[in-house]
């Protein structure tokens, strides 16, 4: 049995239905412990718990062979890379060891120790679970371009002019969810995977000023945020709204970081 702790997310979502389909035994992990629409009847259980609480995660690996850490906290209310990304993972490792499991952890491009705050603490998480002894993968991925149209989606409002933070030049990597879930299905499938970390390629390489334009009308330009206002919200924000905070930080290194893959 596989458990995917993340299965109600947009990746778990593509994962779980391509899991099942080879006749894999799933359970879907989330802190709600109800499922997305698509998912009713797919999967074998679903079970509440929360990467933060480790005490809720004896039951959540319970009975799994392998177990699946598609979380992140990179945004929402009370979680962080910190507390998700990192803590999160280790307490998941821990009780995946606990329980017999082995972990496939879906981490970032570019995860390292002098990275951004969400690719250090992804890092972290891969440094315990190649410590741990356990069988293990990890999957690095490239930006979901999925969230990001839906970002962009989002901020257009009824006006239809989307909201880009910065300059929105910088050629980002991006890949379709799809194809993320797929090769993480493949790699849960195949044993001879454990103990490598799998970077996926990008399909290409995308600026926010032409994926906005992708999702606008014709002749649609979007709105800009110089960078100087980026930065300073990025600051201003860090003690009464920390996750906004994050969200600016982070558009400032997607503006301007070298974020391209060589040959997408
Ligand atoms: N999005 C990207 O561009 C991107 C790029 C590279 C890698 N990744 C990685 O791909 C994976 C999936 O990302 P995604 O974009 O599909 O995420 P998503 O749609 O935002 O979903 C996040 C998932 O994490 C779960 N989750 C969050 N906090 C949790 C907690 N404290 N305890 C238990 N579950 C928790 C959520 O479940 P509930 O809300 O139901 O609890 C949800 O299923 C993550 O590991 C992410 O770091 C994403």
């Amino acid at each position: 049995m596989i458990s995917v702790v993340g299965g109600t997310g947009r990746l778990g979502a593509a994962l779980v239905p391509m899991l099942t389909a080879t006749g894999a035994e799933v359970r879907v992990v989330s802190r709600r412990g109800d499922l997305p629409g698509g998912l009713g009847g797919l999967v074998r259980d679903v079970v509440r718990a929360d990467v933060r609480e480790p005490a809720s995660l004896a039951a959540a690996v319970a009975g799994a062979e392998l177990v699946v850490s598609a979380v992140h906290g990179l945004t929402g209310r009370g979680v962080s890379p910190e507390s998700v990304d990192h803590r999160g993972n280790v307490a998941l490792v821990d009780a995946a060891r606990a329980g017999g499991a082995g972990v496939v952890l879906v981490s970032v491009r570019g995860a390292g120790p002098a990275g951004n705050e969400l690719q250090r603490a992804k890092w972290r998480a891969e440094e315990h679970l190649r410590a741990s002894g356990i069988p293990w993968t990890v999957v690095r991925a490239p930006a979901y371009l999925e969230l990001w149209q839906d970002v962009l989606r989002r901020s257009a409002g009824r006006g239809g002019r989307p909201v880009v933070l910065g300059r929105g030049v910088n050629p980002i990597a991006m890949v379709g969810v799809d194809a993320v879930a797929r090769a993480v299905a493949d790699v849960c499938l195949d044993d001879r995977l454990r103990g490598r970390v799998v970077d996926l390629p990008a399909d290409q390489n995308l600026t926010l000023d032409a994926l906005a334009a992708s999702i606008s009308a014709s002749g649609t330009r979007p709105r800009h945020v110089p960078l100087p206002v980026v930065r300073a919200l990025g600051q201003l924000l860090r003690p009464v709204s920390p996750g906004a905070a994050r969200v600016a930080r982070l558009a400032i290194w997607m503006d301007t970081a070298p974020l391209q893959a060589p040959g997408a």
